[in-house]
């Protein structure tokens, strides 16, 4: 988060070598983090994000060693296609994990995304408007600083669980997304950063500019894992 212009201490960088450390390092985090909230409140809420960083992440969960049945599987935003296109964030992380491991089906809340924005946004919502708080909430950031499905240059609507979205810079530009207050609504927050193409933005974030990920705050602060390529 920033305060006037400067970035507050809320936000710790964690620099990783190289991708497959970054991985590494978030795999690890969130088994802890899922071992804390099931042997402190018997449940797990995990809000996923989209992309290639996090698929990465999701690829290395399959092995985990925990009980899948308390985890509780939410999406912190969705590409507004059929439902089993293979650009789906839902399907990216069913194939790469989810469908692996012996996860009830009802602990994963998928996103309506092809019923179209207004109508996932608002059945989404109520399912949002259930599960917060989270334990930990999950991000990517995109080249321009966009994290979900919040895109700079446009009003950042900070009140509400999820919204609707049209004309997305990254394809496709229908999308549905948790809104600032949701993802904010969270113990934790990992946003997940790698690749040289991350490094404008990542400038632009630590000298105080404000973008969509630099809204996202937690309820104690976000960690960021970087890799060297996105921090210079
Ligand atoms: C999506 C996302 C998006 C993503 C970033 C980073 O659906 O596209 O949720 O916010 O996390 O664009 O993606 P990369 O890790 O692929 O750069």
């Amino acid at each position: 988060m920033t305060t006037n212009g400067r970035i507050s201490p809320a936000t710790r960088w964690h620099r990783m070598p190289d991708p497959e450390a970054l991985v590494r390092a978030v795999t690890q985090r969130i088994i802890e983090l899922a071992h804390t909230a099931i042997a402190t409140h018997a449940g797990f809420r995990i809000v996923l994000a989209g992309g290639s960083t996090p698929q990465a992440v999701y690829r290395e969960l399959v092995d985990a060693s925990t009980d899948w049945s308390r985890w509780q599987v939410y999406f912190g935003d969705e590409r507004c296609l059929p439902v089993d296109d293979p650009e789906r964030n839902s399907v990216m992380a069913t194939h790469s994990w989810l469908g692996q491991v012996p996860i009830p089906v009802s602990n994963i809340h998928p996103i309506r995304a092809e019923l179209g924005p207004e109508a996932a946004a608002s059945r989404y919502a109520s399912v949002i408007a259930e599960a917060r708080p989270f334990d930990l909430v999950l991000l990517g950031m995109g080249e321009d600083g966009h994290t979900a499905s919040l895109f700079p240059g446009r009003h950042l609507d900070v009140s509400g669980n999820v919204h609707p979205v049209h004309h997305a810079p990254k394809p496709p530009p229908d999308r549905v997304s948790l809104g600032v207050e949701a993802l904010n609504d969270s113990e934790e927050v990992l946003i997940l950063v790698a690749g040289s193409n991350k490094r404008a933005a990542v400038q632009r974030w630590k000298t105080g500019a404000t973008l969509p990920v630099t809204a996202i705050h937690g309820h104690r602060g976000v960690d960021v894992y970087i890799d060297a390529a996105a921090d210079g």
